[in-house]
């Protein structure tokens, strides 16, 4: 199909939305938006960028700056990875490459929550490197005009489409061409109730032709869901709250939440009381169980017990617990669900 990538240029030219990173060719502000945009809408994550951009304006000040601060800065945007890993590899481009992005694809691939995807966009963006960009937005269009129905979340599947999208991409503006791609599955291509009969692609698409464009792309679906339960201990007293850093290798690593015990399945609030008693000697003040929160592949189902302590020091229990003054609460990144609490 030679003209698709004159006609999806085209039809940017004509309808794309004017974003601060699509202004620049600097590496280190285009794989800024990249890493924020990887499992964030563009409208969420604007003003992220824009304070990332303002509060780190070089890898330098990225990689220097505290890594508490890094997450308090993310806090709300979720998968908290990818902070910490956008930090360490500022620190990593720091030591390696003194401050300067590497301009090769494989170089680039090796920075620390960096994919394929991410790859190919800041060597595509950049540098104008030959590498076609597959993202969501891509695995849908392609899925759609040659009707391809390989689950997108199969190995065979993502083998196929990467090779499809490498041969599509164009000699001339392929920085353009994977834009464009992208935002017209963003804006035009739409997941539910796409607009196919004003589509300038319908005459040329497969799915629109065989009527099969609501069932694709096809996904396997077979991520499996872990459930969770959190119960969470809130121990205070008038001025003082104990919080507890998270260090293990799981969710939110090196955020702030309160001392808890986690079970795979529910519980009964008697056998929570009686292990409250057994390590605490404290009665049970309050328990209120939130919202479930949903991540990818978690569902956290948490339960917050409050206890009042008014010699708090001694019901601290492990190393990676403090006491603070409420007010201080907000010098710590915690993860949404926490601060949900928190706000009442
Ligand atoms: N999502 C991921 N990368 C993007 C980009 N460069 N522009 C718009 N949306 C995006």
């Amino acid at each position: 199909m030679a003209d698709f990538p004159l006609l999806i240029i085209d039809w940017y030219r004509r309808n794309k939305r004017a974003l601060p990173w699509r202004d620049t060719k600097d590496p280190y502000f285009i794989w800024l938006s990249e890493i924020i945009l990887q499992q964030t809408r563009v409208d969420q994550g604007m003003n992220y960028y824009l304070k990332f951009a303002a509060n780190y304006p070089t890898v330098s000040e990225l990689a220097n700056a505290e890594e508490q601060r890094v997450l308090n800065d993310w806090q709300g945007l979720g998968y908290y990875s990818r902070a910490r890993n956008l930090h360490q590899a500022a620190k990593s481009l720091q030591n390696r490459y003194n401050g300067l992005f590497p301009d090769k694809y494989e170089q680039i691939l090796e920075l620390k929550g960096v994919g394929e995807y991410t790859a190919a966009a800041i060597a595509s963006f950049a540098f104008g490197l030959p590498h076609a960009v597959l993202d969501g937005n891509v695995f849908r269009v392609l899925s759609r005009v040659f009707d391809i129905d390989l689950p997108i979340d199969s190995t065979k599947g993502k083998k196929e489409f990467r090779l499809l999208a490498q041969s599509l991409l164009p000699e001339r503006d392929s920085d353009t061409y994977n834009q464009a791609i992208m935002e017209f599955g963003a804006l035009y291509c739409v997941p539910k109730n796409p607009d196919c009969p004003n589509c300038v692609l319908n005459s040329k698409c497969l799915a629109f032709q065989h009527k099969t464009v609501e069932q694709r792309p096809v996904k396997t679906g077979k991520i499996k869901i872990r459930p969770r339960y959190f119960y969470y201990l809130v121990i205070s007293n008038a001025s003082e709250i104990i919080i507890s850093k998270r260090v293990s290798n799981d969710i939110w690593k090196h955020l702030y939440e309160f001392p808890h015990f986690e079970f795979d399945t529910v519980q009964e609030e008697a056998d929570i009381k009686k292990l409250v008693e057994e390590k605490y000697g404290l009665p049970m003040h309050k328990m209120s169980s939130a919202k479930k929160h949903v991540l990818s592949h978690q569902h956290i189902f948490p339960v917050f017990i409050e206890l009042k302590a008014e010699n708090i020091k001694e019901q601290l229990r492990g190393e990676n617990e403090l006491v603070i003054r409420r007010e201080e609460l907000a010098d710590y990144p915690v993860p949404r669900m926490i601060e949900r609490y928190l706000l009442g």
